[in-house]
């Protein structure tokens, strides 16, 4: 039977890492094999496409086009292999990001970004996306003294919240069906209850 893939999405900063681990730690339990991985990135050649998406200024079509290089990469290499042996694959990231930063927080053209993900992934959508759902101010303040920040953590707030907005939207129109969203303003706890109801409802027989 073909695993599941189910994504994290957010603002930098909403928190989802630790239940990133959480979640791939409760599907091993089950005795279920689970591959995590990341974008952009994932694969040799897709970390090297991250160091440079997330380090160098480009033109907008460019960056959009590099995200879905180390997408078609990644599916190609990983994610497909994974979910057709039977693996369930978690991937931190994935098209909403593209949907959310590019589009939302730049302004790249949405009919353009569903032509990019129609040609690389038009088989294939996430069975279920968590969004960590945080305003942009409260996830700055968790960011700002952590580490040296990158390209996009740099941006200002103002960008973060169009990007959260982005997310909003396409959680709750065309794609509502697999999105789960959580307020990632509650305590960890929370939060974590609410992903593994829904974990466990997928291992169910039967389940989402
Ligand atoms: P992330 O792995 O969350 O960063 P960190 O390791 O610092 O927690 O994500 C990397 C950055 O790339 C993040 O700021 C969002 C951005 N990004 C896009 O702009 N578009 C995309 O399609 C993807 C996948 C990520």
């Amino acid at each position: 039977m073909r695993g599941k893939f189910i994504t994290f999405e957010g603002i930098d900063g909403a928190g989802k890492s630790s239940h990133i681990k959480a979640a791939a730690d409760l599907l091993a339990s089950k005795g279920i094999e689970v591959i995590t991985t990341r974008e952009p990135g994932g694969t040799p050649l897709g970390e090297k496409l991250r160091a440079i998406l997330l380090a160098e200024k480009m033109d907008l079509q460019t960056e959009a086009l590099l995200m879905f290089a180390s997408r078609q990469e990644h599916l190609a290499q990983v994610i497909e292999p994974a979910l057709a042996r039977g693996a369930w694959v978690i991937s931190d990231r994935f098209s909403d990001s593209t949907f959310a930063y590019q589009c939302g927080g730049k302004g790249y053209p949405e009919a353009k970004f569903l032509t990019l993900e129609s040609l690389v992934h038009s088989h294939l959508k996430p069975d279920a996306t968590f969004l960590f759902d945080v305003p942009s101010d409260v996830a700055h303040d968790r960011i700002k003294d952590n580490r040296t920040l990158d390209k996009f953590e740099q941006e200002q707030p103002e960008f973060h919240e169009r990007v959260r907005f982005a997310y909003l939207r396409r959680a709750t129109t065309t794609e509502s069906y697999r999105f789960h969203m959580l307020d990632a303003t509650r305590p960890v706890g929370h939060v974590w209850s609410q992903v593994q109801k829904v974990i466990e409802s997928m291992v169910e027989p039967g389940g989402a």
